[in-house]
């Protein structure tokens, strides 16, 4: 990934403008039908690196990446033989024998390629079946057994110098119930589709070897009540350490500011694992490093002798002088780094990222961080997006959040569930408070155990100033609730006890109630006026909305259309919660009491769709759509949450035989005063109140309605809305000029439909076409309309609204990517951007069999018929034959070396392990005869004598007529029971194999 700043491409001049015309920043329209300004800085419009912890140089500890070479193909949740087989046999029974699919030389070229993160779900065709309305209508769950699982398998090399390192998994997210096979050993299943995960895989590595990863992923059931995908949806890692190493998640550093004396002090923590052998004398020193990187603490631990196969956790204070706090404004990052040191000798080197700033809540006057009032005004989000469903590029965590800071959010809540790591990292660097909750709000081992992980993995984001320990659970206000969220908070306070924990009730009424007594921020779910009352009876606890309003509406449509599933945008007028932005806000910003809130939704996700079901597929609580196209109601928090003048009017002009009919046209704005004007007529200017609208009453004429926006008796901006001739041509503008060259990093091509004047035309829904030519490809187009069944997944899609959009991403090769759209009768448009060499983060290679070129035998074979997994690789040189043979014989796998091999004419013959091969050569077929050396039942030996015989029967002794066998026998073997009977079993010869050449 490029660390790149968009400041350093500047100074670089190594900036490509776009190719067409129009102003379109982030999901913004691209004609200038709009006046409002971005809030977001240049900075955050580059791709930083994510800050989790990362590889440190130098360190024996490697962090790479397993994203890239994996193979797909689905089970089924029923049929075990559409399954692999799983569960027909094997499978638990023994260790180390789990399903063919876990072998090295099984056969998946015909699993399809797939490069993580990895989404099924959204690949799949609609479904209309109602019991499918939270999944998105995508076929998944008990009555889709064929769509529901999916076996994921990856091959890859581990270097010989590995052996003696630690080596482990790292899942950051697999939805859902994975269970996980390296070297086909059964590594364990993890049930949470959310919660990450990690094995220690050691002990079933093989150092200077192919190695297998395999997954059965069975996405069945749900975790929640939205769409939240299928698959493999977030990075996967390989980690590689030393015995002696940093525990994972197993750094916290925790900051006092101090203000008055210009200080802040960190409490280290360090928890260290050793897992080599015998006691280790180990040390650690943590080094702060500030936003520049200078060096501006360090402190030392004394060794501590850590014993064979125990850990220690070491604490450490280190004070930092005029530190550079961290803030919605100023993202300032430090660094921390870890050094252990084992026996004298560096082990480990780890480094963490961290902000320094303060949070505290007020009863009275809501959140301070680093002292100053933040009135937190948030959203709440589902991980889903237009065109790629769950499987997020990272880019997309920053192109997500950096429109909602457009709107002006300050703070994001992971409804319902662990965000995905790029997330926290895409908030610490652009500056946006994170409400980061579990799934499972429970004190089993499994709710608990989810919890610590968040906590553990998410402790060090400064971004993060609360836990969610659920929502909306009915039995969180009772006796029960309360045991099970004491517990929950336990862990909270366990392994951070810095942030305030919380938990979303459903509605106001709960307050207070059962466990929410232990919530140190009292949440409130769309329940204003139960909010005030609880403020009113207990004034000294403080108060969040946890969930306020939606943004029920349907991006560009002003009617209701139950036929399409459509909810005209008009913000309605409530002050009781649910649906209205202006009813909240308003509400919400004249109480300083109220910390502030979290609106339902930032943007529109799959799942739930609302208020009608099936056609609709997704949900339209969002303020933004899926694709990230602002509605109205963007422009109404833009107005109230920036301080960026803003002037926004609606509905569109196009309304055709309306003529004379009243439309009501509204502005919202933070300026002073605002005119109306139809077609240059002014039909009054009105007085902006705070957090309110404009609301005007119009006889429909088509032309243009203009409004006009003063500041201190100054025209500021000026917004309009014309009525537009049909769609003639298109634009298409991407929202990154630039984007690194490293298959991962993304771009968005919105495309708008305009009329020959370049205006864009609002009810357009033009079928588009993208060709992206150039070192990139498509991954995934939308629209942001509710009732769209177009695949997400191909290379057209209709307008919407007049929008529509194509995400495109990077190869790992640079150069100049070429977008265009096209469309019947449309003047087609064009976009360039370019990708740029980076480094690339470290990864795992994928692995390619080496095919071996030579006449006769020569390639790579494979039994024709059966479920052999069997692999014979042969090089012929004149009349010698050299290979492999990979064989795989009832539950053993076994790759030897041929030796002896000839090769005359059209036979062959060879040895390979302890057995004999001869073949004859017809085309591309290969038949092969196999005598194995060893003879089964022949081994047995017999044992001392006498020990059951009576006594006195010596050597010679015939055996009795009735007796025991004689001593040594093995009654349980078929060979001796045939050897006892005179049918001696001869060893019988492996039946013939019919080989067919796969490669070559
Ligand atoms: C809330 C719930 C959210 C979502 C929303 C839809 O009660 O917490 O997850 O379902 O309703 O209106």
């Amino acid at each position: 990934m490029s660390d790149w700043t968009r400041r350093d491409l500047l100074k670089s001049g190594a900036v490509l403008s776009v190719g067409v015309a129009g102003a379109l920043k982030g999901g913004k329209p691209l004609s200038a039908a709009e006046a409002d300004a971005s809030a977001v800085d240049a900075e955050a419009q580059a791709h930083p690196l994510p800050q989790s912890d990362t590889t440190a140089a130098g360190s024996s500890r490697e962090r790479l990446l397993l994203d890239f070479g994996w193979r797909f193909r689905f089970g089924h949740a029923s049929d075990a033989t559409k399954d692999l087989g799983f569960g027909r046999s094997g499978t638990f029974a023994k260790t180390g024998n789990f399903i063919s699919a876990g072998r090295a030389g099984y056969d998946d070229r015909d699993w399809r390629p797939v490069d993580l993160p990895h989404d099924w779900a959204v690949e799949l065709p609609f479904q209309n079946d109602s019991a499918l309305s939270s999944r998105g209508f995508y076929p998944l769950g008990r009555t889709y057994p064929e769509t529901s699982i999916g076996w994921y398998r990856r091959v890859f090399e581990i270097p010989e110098a590995d052996a003696g390192k630690r080596i482990s998994f790292e899942f950051d997210g697999v939805y859902r119930d994975a269970t996980v096979i390296f070297n086909n050993f059964y590594l364990g299943s993890n049930a949470s589709g959310y919660a990450p995960f990690r094995f220690d895989v050691t002990d079933f590595a093989k150092p200077g070897a192919r190695n297998v990863l395999l997954l059965r992923v069975d996405a069945t059931l749900s975790d929640g009540w939205f769409y939240e995908g299928a698959g493999i949806y977030r990075h996967v890692w390989l980690v590689k350490t030393s015995p002696v190493h940093v525990r994972q998640w197993g750094t916290f550093v925790r900051s006092e500011v101090d203000a008055r004396r210009g200080q802040a002090t960190l409490s280290i923590r360090t928890e260290v694992d050793n897992r080599g052998q015998g006691a280790q004398s180990t040390r650690v020193t943590s080094t702060i490093l500030d936003p520049s990187g200078k060096a501006v603490g360090k402190a030392s631990t004394a060794p501590v002798s850590i014993p064979e196969w125990e850990g220690h956790t070491y604490e450490q204070q280190v004070v930092v002088k005029q530190p550079a706090l961290w803030s919605l404004e100023e993202r300032n990052l430090y660094k921390l780094v870890t050094e252990v040191e084992a026996g004298g000798a560096s082990a480990d080197r780890y480094e963490t990222t961290f902000g320094i700033r303060s949070v505290r809540f007020d009863a009275e006057k809501g959140l301070f961080i680093n002292g100053k009032s933040v009135k937190v005004k948030g959203t709440c989000n589902h991980q889903d997006h237009a065109g790629l469903g769950t499987a997020l590029p990272d880019a997309v965590q920053l192109y997500r959040i950096r429109t909602l800071k457009e709107m002006g959010s300050n703070a994001y809540r992971t409804s319902h569930n662990h965000p995905t790591p790029e997330l926290l990292d895409a908030c610490d660097q652009l500056g946006m408070l994170v409400f980061d909750e579990t799934r499972m709000m429970s004190s089993n081992p499994e709710g608990l155990s989810q919890f610590e992980r968040l906590v553990r993995r998410d402790r060090n984001h400064p971004s993060v100033f609360m836990w969610s320990m659920g929502n909306e659970e009915r039995e969180a206000p009772t006796e029960q609730g309360l045991r099970i969220l004491t517990a929950m908070k336990r862990v909270a306070t366990v392994h951070d006890g810095s942030r305030p924990v919380s938990t979303a009730p459903l509605g106001g009424n709960n307050m207070g109630k059962g466990g929410f007594a232990v919530c140190d921020v009292q949440g409130y779910n769309y329940a204003d006026p139960a909010a005030e009352k609880y403020h009113q009876s207990h004034p000294q606890v403080p108060v969040i909305g946890t969930e306020t309003v939606s943004a029920v509406g349907t991006r560009g449509i002003y009617l209701l259309d139950p036929e399409h599933g459509y909810v005209g945008s008009y913000d309605p007028w409530t002050t009781t919660g649910r649906a209205s932005a202006e009813g909240w806000w308003s509400f919400c910003n004249a109480r300083p009491w109220l910390a502030g809130g979290f609106v339902w939704t930032g943007f529109d996700y799959r799942g739930e769709p609302s208020p009608y079901s099936w056609p609709n597929i997704s949900s339209q609580y969002g303020i933004i759509d899926t694709c990230g196209f602002p509605k109205d109601t963007f422009f109404y928090y833009q107005s109230w949450w920036t301080s960026q003048p803003v002037l926004h009017v609606f509905p569109h002009w196009n309304w055709e035989r309306m003529e004379g009919k009243d439309i009501i046209v509204c502005v919202y704005s933070n300026l002073e005063k605002v005119e109306l004007l139809l077609n240059g007529k002014s039909l009054g200017t009105q007085e902006m109140q705070r957090d309110r609208h404009l609301a005007w009453r119009v006889a429909y004429t088509p032309g243009t309605i203009e409004a006009r926006g003063f500041r201190g008796g100054e025209q500021i901006l000026t917004a309009k809305r014309e009525t537009t001739g049909p769609a003639a041509k298109l634009a298409v503008r991407a929202d990154r000029e630039e984007i690194a060259a490293d298959g991962e990093d993304i771009a968005m091509f919105a495309v708008e439909v305009q009329d020959a004047q370049g205006r864009a035309v609002p009810r357009a829904e033009d079928e588009v076409t993208f060709q992206v030519s150039g070192p990139a490809k498509l991954i995934g187009v939308g629209n942001g309309n509710p009732t769209s069944h177009e695949p997400d997944k191909a290379n057209k899609r209709q307008a919407f609204g007049g929008l529509c959009m194509g995400i495109v991403q990077s190869s790992k090769q640079a150069g100049s990517v070429h977008v265009e759209v096209t469309s019947p009768g449309l003047t087609p448009a064009s976009a360039v951007i370019s990708t740029k060499d980076v480094k690339l983060r470290p990864s795992i290679p994928i692995w390619v069999r080496e095919v071996p070129v030579g006449p006769g035998v020569t390639g790579v074979w494979r039994p024709a018929a059966g479920s052999d997994d069997s692999l014979f690789t042969f090089k012929q040189s004149g009349s010698m034959l050299t290979g492999i043979v990979e064989e795989a014989r009832g539950s053993s796998e076994q790759t030897s070396t041929i030796e002896d091999g000839k090769a005359n004419g059209n036979n062959i013959s060879f040895k390979a392990g302890n057995t004999a091969y001869t073949g004859t050569l017809t085309g591309d077929q290969l038949r092969i005869e196999r005598e194995s050396g060893g003879t089964p039942g022949a081994s047995l030996t017999p044992g001392p004598t006498g020990a059951i015989q009576p006594a006195g029967a010596g050597a010679g002794t015939p055996p009795p007529a009735v007796g025991p066998p004689p001593d040594g026998s093995d009654p349980s073997s078929r060979g001796w029971v045939a050897a006892q009977t005179g049918k001696e079993k001869k060893p019988q010869p492996l039946a013939p194999l019919m080989l067919r050449r796969i490669q070559k």
